[in-house]
């Protein structure tokens, strides 16, 4: 049975991946609204898509932190998406590491999309890691979040090649056009209720 998922999005950048949540939306292929977006950085472009589609935008700053989502600013993160009436976080571009309280607050219903595939290069800039260390294939990978840093539960990867020539930009722009699709896909099986977690391993239930 499908229900429809009420989506947080917070972002830090571009927000093409929110972007590629609305479209499947708009295109009936995603079962889902997109009932907020949040950023931590002021002019965040994420922002401006999100206005621009008549999505609630808000600038939320988690400051003392640089890198985390911690203390009153996660709590403060909580009570906006959950005025919103949200069910499920996206986190899409989030540089930030979420804690305990936010993953409480969303019981394996916080999602990430990594320019990898993991377990290989977590962290940031993950296309320009893959790159340096002379990897022949790069991709993205969409998994739950648990308390580490990009080592939650495998949902779905996509794999793309390197090619000679390439440079952190172009193989970024492949890995993101597979991104654009990973991660529609996989809110999608979750709307679905075809995501079973057992361990590290995410069962996919066939429909
Ligand atoms: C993506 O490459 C994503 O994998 C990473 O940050 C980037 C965000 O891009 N976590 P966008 O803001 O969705 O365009």
């Amino acid at each position: 049975m499908v229900k429809p998922l009420k989506i947080a999005v917070l972002g830090s950048s571009k927000g093409s991946n929110m972007q590629s949540i609305l479209d499947a939306i708009e295109a009936g292929t995603l079962d889902a609204q997109v009932v907020c977006a949040i950023a931590d950085v002021p002019d965040a472009y994420i922002l401006e898509r999100a206005r621009r589609a008549g999505i609630p935008a808000h600038y939320l700053s988690a400051a003392p932190f640089k890198t985390k989502l911690d203390g009153e600013a996660e709590q403060a993160y909580i009570h906006l998406m959950k005025s919103h009436g949200a069910d499920t976080v996206a986190l899409a571009g989030f540089m930030r590491i979420v804690k305990a309280q936010l993953l409480h607050a969303f019981p394996h219903r916080v999602l990430n999309i990594h320019p990898a595939l993991l377990p290989a290069f977590p962290g940031v800039h993950g296309w320009t890691q893959a790159l340096d260390y002379g990897a022949k294939v790069a991709g993205c990978t969409v998994h739950f979040v648990d308390s580490g840093m990009d080592t939650g539960p495998i949902i779905v990867q996509r794999a793309v090649p390197v090619m000679e020539g390439d440079t952190p930009e172009t193989l970024h722009a492949r890995i993101q056009a597979e991104e654009h699709l990973a991660y529609p896909q996989a809110l999608q099986w979750l709307a679905e209720g075809r995501l079973q977690v057992k361990g590290r391993r995410v069962e996919i239930r066939t429909g």
